[in-house]
């Protein structure tokens, strides 16, 4: 037995639980996902599964992606992604109410399955249904040789590596990489986006494990923060646009391990509904980077203030304005809007994690949970 724990200990490579190293290991991750697929230098994207599909990808009348808990958000981001710099239309949904509609689906449609597991029995189950009504089906599966990768037409690995903690960390921020380097190579092939501009995003990809390394620097500082909210009973997460997903995440990763209720919402809808919620004992995420809609989150956070409930915002570093307003502000660096998710994502999953592990909880396999859900 003490071999076992000490072979445990071994594979934790030093840290104190697997969620923990793989959010330390995405800078690495993600590097692992764009390499040999981004020439930066030669403004060139490589990747397989796309290239030999080329005309049929690019030509899909829409997209629809098909997946489950956190690689579902990893599709909400996509989407944001998608329509920016392709123009082609997204819907994403969830593979367990997909498949149970009777959905409309033609030969001009491209299904995108994104399975960190590539075992879960719905995402399965939709891609199965969609091939069978004419659908190219193409998979974001982590998980090498495994069933969906192996039912799909074609398709990307993410190169995450194994992914042990129950709760999803490195897979969706290389599931996000993916899903960009696949909308950057069809808007270049369909002419929606510049040279200038694809150039930009590579460079600008490029430098996002050195931003995430910068982002993992503040866990400390998140740390005291995870400590004074730590019995609070229920928690809201807020973003805008390309973070709207990330809250949505954000507040799954406390509520799966930490068991605090948690809501996601986007920014704007607050006022339809979880605005009466607040008072002193709500503690309220608040995604308010620099461009994506800055000043409106701005308001969103002044509309909080005024209601007395504690916001924690995720800034832009170097942020003056929101510091004013919010009890704690947590820096990230800046980049490209639609690649903020990258970055933003990364405190959260530490909030989450360091409340966890405050409230002495089994952060990598939490109550009720699995790794893969092969049942439907
Ligand atoms: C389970 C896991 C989640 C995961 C979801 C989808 O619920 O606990 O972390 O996001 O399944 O899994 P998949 O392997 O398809 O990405």
């Amino acid at each position: 037995q003490e071999l076992q724990l000490n072979l445990e200990q071994i594979e934790k490579g030093g840290y104190d639980h697997f969620m923990l190293k793989e959010i330390h290991e995405q800078p690495t991750a993600i590097k692992d996902t764009y390499r040999g697929r981004m020439l930066p230098d030669e403004g060139l994207i490589r990747m397989a599964g796309v290239d030999d599909n080329l005309e049929r990808i690019a030509n899909a009348k829409r997209i629809l992606i098909v997946a489950c808990g956190t690689s579902w958000h990893a599709g909400l981001v996509a989407e944001y992604i998608f329509e920016e710099l392709a123009r082609i239309p997204v819907e994403v949904e969830y593979a367990s109410e997909f498949r149970y509609r009777n959905p409309i689906i033609s030969e001009k449609d491209v299904i995108i399955a994104i399975s960190q597991s590539g075992e879960t029995a719905d995402t399965m189950a939709a891609i199965k249904l969609a091939k069978e009504k004419g659908a190219f089906a193409f998979g974001v599966c982590n998980v090498v040789g495994s069933s969906i990768s192996r039912e799909t037409n074609a398709g990307a690995y993410t190169h995450a590596g194994p992914e042990i903690g129950v709760a999803s960390t490195k897979a969706f921020t290389t599931q996000i990489t993916v899903l960009t380097l696949m909308a950057l190579k069809l808007a270049k092939h369909n002419g929606t986006i510049s040279n200038t501009d694809f150039r930009t995003y590579l460079q600008e990809l490029e430098l996002v494990p050195g931003k995430i390394e910068k982002a993992l620097e503040a866990d400390e500082h998140i740390k005291y923060i995870s400590d004074i909210y730590k019995d609070a009973r229920n928690c809201l997460y807020l973003g805008r646009g390309f973070n709207f997903p990330v809250a949505l995440e954000g507040a799954l990763k406390l509520k799966e391990i930490s068991y605090i209720h948690a809501e996601g919402y986007p920014a704007a809808e607050m006022k339809h509904g979880p605005i009466a919620l607040i008072d002193e004992e709500m503690p309220v995420v608040v995604i308010a980077t620099k461009k994506g809609h800055y000043e409106k989150v701005v308001s969103n956070i002044q509309e909080i203030k005024s209601r007395k409930g504690k916001i924690i915002a995720i800034v832009t570093e170097g942020d003056t304005e929101v510091r004013e307003l919010a009890d704690h502000v947590i820096e990230v660096p800046e980049t490209i809007e639609p690649l903020t998710p990258l970055v933003t994502t990364i405190p959260l999953q530490l909030l989450s994690y360091h409340i966890a592990v405050m409230l002495g909880k089994n952060v990598d396999q939490p109550r009720n949970l699995a790794k893969s859900v092969t049942v439907e």
